[in-house]
């Protein structure tokens, strides 16, 4: 091919959307709003859309195997209670389209030592244990360029702590491209946007919302009942002031920032509208009115999902009809990828 990559978009590929979140027990709040339902939107906006649960990410900590397994059908379900239809979205587990893999081996061989070496989430993850850690924790952002790259997609939306990844994909692709001569893979735009690309943790507001914090407090569950969410918004952690009238005032107030996003997302309003409606309120106010939406947005999608995991078997069969599809797109685009490095492929 003659023409040269642009660097800052995908180029001429046609728009494809690609994203994965790992089955490691339990979706959040921040999950749900930093990437399902933004994952629908894309879906309802008519763009093609992949989603993919990330089994083989999961592994690079410990899982329990039958723990593993629910966890994966659990977050189907989450998927498809956020509004994912597996008609029109291709949804799946990683596993089984194996050209993650392959590919995953190829990029293994095109990132450096040293690009590795500066990703956080390797340094939060790992810890003080760096040489404990698995060698798939290490090379995880390669597998995760394989993801997308392996359907040719264009934009992926996540929240705001996988932009390092996706710019490591983006150099993945381009030095591919370069050191080939080919402008095979496009450069793919990260889709972080809205109130909520960070939902922080409830009792502090300067720490990400996760569903590995120790204390449950700290965060809403997709599983939680109404009641749960209710108490849990009410005790968030706050400071003792009125909210501000406007959007500025919130700057240097984490807390009453965090809940503020969460409602603008939830209401599907900006944080200007926002606070058009709730400014000047006391959180003895805004709290319960906080909850209520909250309450009226969620507890659907976990009655629903506990509604999807009666039937295991049926899960297992979109899942695999999933794979199917997407296999059907990355198995070539492996080939190619092959024929491109110099592989012989005879049979
Ligand atoms: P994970 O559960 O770490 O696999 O994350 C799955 C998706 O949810 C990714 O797109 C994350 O960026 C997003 N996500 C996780 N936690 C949050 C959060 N607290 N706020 C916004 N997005 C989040
Ligand atoms: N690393 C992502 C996370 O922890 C999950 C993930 C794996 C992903 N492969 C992906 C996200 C491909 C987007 C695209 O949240």
């Amino acid at each position: 091919m003659t023409q040269a990559p642009t660097p800052t978009t995908a180029g001429p590929f046609p728009q494809r959307v690609f994203s994965g979140i790992q089955p490691s027990g339990g979706l959040t709040l921040g999950n749900y709003l930093g990437a399902l339902k933004r994952f629908a939107q894309a879906q309802d906006a008519g763009i093609e859309t992949i989603y993919c649960i990330v089994d083989l990410h999961a592994i690079t900590v410990w899982q329990d195997p039958e723990k593993l397994r629910r966890a994966t059908r659990e977050l189907a379900c989450g998927f498809i209670a956020s509004g994912i239809d597996p008609a029109r979205s291709i949804l799946f587990n990683q596993s089984q389209v194996s050209a993650h893999a392959e590919l995953g081996w190829v990029f293994n061989c095109v990132a450096r030592m040293g690009w590795l070496n500066r990703m956080t989430q390797f340094k939060d993850k790992a810890g003080k244990h760096a040489e404990n850690a698995s060698v798939g924790l290490f090379c995880y952002p390669d597998l995760m360029a394989a993801d997308i790259l392996a359907y040719h997609a264009t934009h992926v939306p996540v929240g705001d702590d996988q932009k390092q990844h996706l710019e490591l994909t983006r150099d993945i692709a381009l030095k591919f491209n370069h050191d080939f001569g080919v402008e095979f893979f496009p450069i793919v735009e990260p889709v972080i946007e809205g109130a909520a690309t960070r939902v922080m943790s409830l009792r502090d507001g300067t720490k990400k919302m996760s569903k590995s914090d120790p204390s449950d407090q700290s965060r809403i569950n997709l599983t939680d009942d109404a009641d749960t969410i209710a108490k849990k918004l009410r005790k968030a952690k706050t400071d003792p002031e009125p909210l501000p009238e406007t959007a500025e005032g919130l700057k240097d107030r984490p807390e009453a920032r965090n809940l503020v996003n969460i409602y603008a997302a939830l209401s599907d309003q900006t944080v200007d509208q926002v606070m058009a409606e709730v400014g000047g309120q006391q959180f003895g106010t805004f709290k319960p009115r906080l909850a209520d939406l909250a309450v009226a947005k969620l507890s659907p999608i976990s009655a629903e999902m506990s509604r999807l995991m009666q039937d295991p078997a049926e899960i297992d069969r979109i899942l695999g009809q999933g794979a199917a599809r997407a296999d059907a797109i990355a198995r070539p685009i492996l080939q190619k990828t092959y024929d491109i490095v110099g592989m012989i492929r005879s049979r």
